[in-house]
């Protein structure tokens, strides 16, 4: 279980972060739900450690992640699909993939099967460079990145932005089969309130910095947590 604790962030004078308390439980999937600016990525950089936060604790699977830098993170089992993907246009697909080993032991620097099954067109491109994948093609190529890592937690930040609604599926396919067979823990940012609510086990909304709502993800149908999501 990863537990955010009362955190701070703060970017200079600007607070980003005000006293936020979330909980991502092994085996579940966990959306946090907020507008443009709300401070969603501000979050995942607190706890995948890219940064520093002001107060409060972060912890995962009973591990202190406070202070510690990103792939010391990344070697305890976070595991990260970054806003925008962040793919290296001019390495191929294999070599992207491959980006992935930086924090696993040698023995396990292979590229597991299970991205291959989850995201066929992975394998066919494997040769091509990731700048001539389309939007979708690199979204899926970026949680394969992940997957390499062999993470305990899948920290995805906004994966459906800007992506077809056919590859949204596949990707909400590959989020639930994750959860079901390996008992990871998922940690999901969005603003796409339906694909939250068909996936989500329990859904927290953001607002200026704060968590404003927390229940089921059938409570995302609710007055007062629509109010936080309308623009
Ligand atoms: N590096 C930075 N320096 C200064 N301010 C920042 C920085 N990154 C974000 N902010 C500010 O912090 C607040 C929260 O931003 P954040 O990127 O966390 O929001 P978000 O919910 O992820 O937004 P989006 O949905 O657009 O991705 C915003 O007011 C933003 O302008
Ligand atoms: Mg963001």
């Amino acid at each position: 279980m990863l537990t955010v604790d009362k955190v701070n962030l703060h970017y200079g004078a600007a607070q980003a972060l005000r006293g936020v308390s979330i909980a991502a439980p092994m085996g579940k999937i966990t959306c946090v739900l907020g507008r443009n600016g709300v401070g969603k990525t501000s979050l995942l950089r607190a706890i995948t450690g890219q940064q520093a936060t002001s107060a409060g604790s972060i912890a995962f699977n009973g591990a202190d992640l406070g202070g510690l830098a990103p792939y010391r993170r990344a070697k305890l089992g976070v595991g990260f699909v970054p806003q925008g993907r962040e793919i290296f246009p001019l390495l191929t697909v294999k070599e992207n993939l491959e980006t992935g080993y930086a924090p696993v032991a040698r023995k396990d620097r292979f590229i597991p099967d299970d991205i291959f099954s989850l995201f066929p067109i992975l394998q066919t491109m494997l040769g091509r460079r990731g700048g001539d994948l389309s939007g979708g093609q690199q979204q899926q190529l970026a949680i394969g990145r992940a997957l390499v890592t062999r993470p305990k937690i899948l920290v995805l930040d906004e994966p459906t932005e800007g992506i077809q609604p056919s590859i949204i599926k596949d990707i909400g396919r590959a989020i639930r089969y994750l959860r079901d067979s390996t008992g990871m823990a998922i940690l999901l940012v969005e603003q796409y309130l339906d694909f939250c609510r068909e996936l989500a086990d329990h859904v927290y909304i953001m607002d200026r910095g704060e968590i404003v709502h927390e229940g089921p993800a059938e409570t995302l149908d609710t007055p007062e947590a629509r109010r936080h999501l309308t623009v």
